[in-house]
C-alpha cells in the first residue's frame, strides 16, 4: 500500500487527525495544497454525509487524477432527532464557527437531563480512484453531551462530547486516545480494510 493519496479536506484539524491515524497503517495521505491543488470551493449540498464525502473526494480527484479521499462528519444528538447532522459545520449560520455551533447546541439542550443528551460522532470517508471506482466506510463513536464546554483539545463539538465509557469529553482527552477511539478513526480502519482487499484482488 505505497499509493499516495490525496485529502480533499481544507480543514487543518481533519488532516491532522488523519494524517496521524493513517500513519499508523502505512497509508500516505498529502493535504490538498500539498498536491497543488487550487483553493475552490465544494459546495455540500448533499442531505447525507455519504452523498458530501463523495462530491468532495470526486471534485478534488478531478482536479489531481490521484486517488483521494474526503470525510464528511458531523454530531447527531438524539434528543434533536439527529440534528445537527450534516449541517454540523453550519448549525449556527455561518461555516466553522465552532463557538457559536457550540452555544446553539447547549441552548437547545439545557432543559434535558444528561441521560437523554446522547448522540454520535458519525464520519464517513470515500475514497475515489481515478477510474472513477469509489470505496465508501462509515465511522462512528457513540457518547454524551455536557452542557459546558470543558478542554482545549481537539475542534468543533470536541468540549462538549463525552465518548462512552470516558468520563471526560473529546477536548480533555489527549489526541492519540481520540485518534484511537474516534468516528474518524473508525471510519479510516474500515476503508483501509477495504481498500485492502482491492488491492488484493487486482
Ligand atoms: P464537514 O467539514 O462538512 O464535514 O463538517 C464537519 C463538522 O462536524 C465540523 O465543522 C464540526 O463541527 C463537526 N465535527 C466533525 N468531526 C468532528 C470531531 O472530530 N470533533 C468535533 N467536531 C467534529
Amino acid at each position: 500500500m505505497n499509493d499516495v493519496i490525496v485529502a480533499a479536506t481544507q480543514n487543518k484539524h481533519k488532516i491532522k487527525e488523519i494524517e496521524a491515524i493513517t500513519k499508523e497503517f502505512g497509508l500516505s495521505v498529502i493535504s490538498r495544497s500539498e498536491a497543488g491543488i487550487p483553493d475552490i470551493d465544494i459546495v455540500e449540498d448533499g442531505e447525507t454525509f455519504e452523498e458530501n464525502s463523495y462530491k468532495k473526494a470526486h471534485e478534488i480527484m478531478k482536479l489531481c487524477g490521484k486517488i483521494t479521499i474526503a470525510d464528511d462528519s458531523g454530531l447527531e444528538v438524539d434528543f434533536l432527532d439527529g440534528a445537527p447532522g450534516v449541517y454540523s459545520a453550519r448549525f449556527a449560520g455561518v461555516s466553522g464557527d465552532d463557538e457559536a455551533n457550540n452555544k446553539k447546541l447547549v441552548g437547545m439542550l439545557k432543559d434535558v437531563p444528561y441521560e437523554k443528551r446522547t448522540g454520535r460522532f458519525v464520519s464517513v470517508i470515500t475514497m475515489v480512484f481515478p477510474d472513477g471506482e469509489k470505496i465508501v466506510a462509515r465511522g462512528e463513536v457513540e457518547g454524551h453531551i455536557v452542557l459546558e464546554e470543558q478542554g482545549g483539545n481537539g475542534f468543533g463539538y470536541d468540549p462538549l462530547f463525552v465518548p462512552e465509557g470516558y468520563d471526560r469529553t473529546f477536548g480533555q482527552i489527549s489526541p492519540e486516545i481520540k485518534n484511537k477511539i474516534s468516528h474518524r478513526a473508525n471510519a479510516l480502519h474500515a476503508l483501509r480494510e477495504k481498500f485492502k482487499k482491492k488491492e488484493e484482488s487486482l
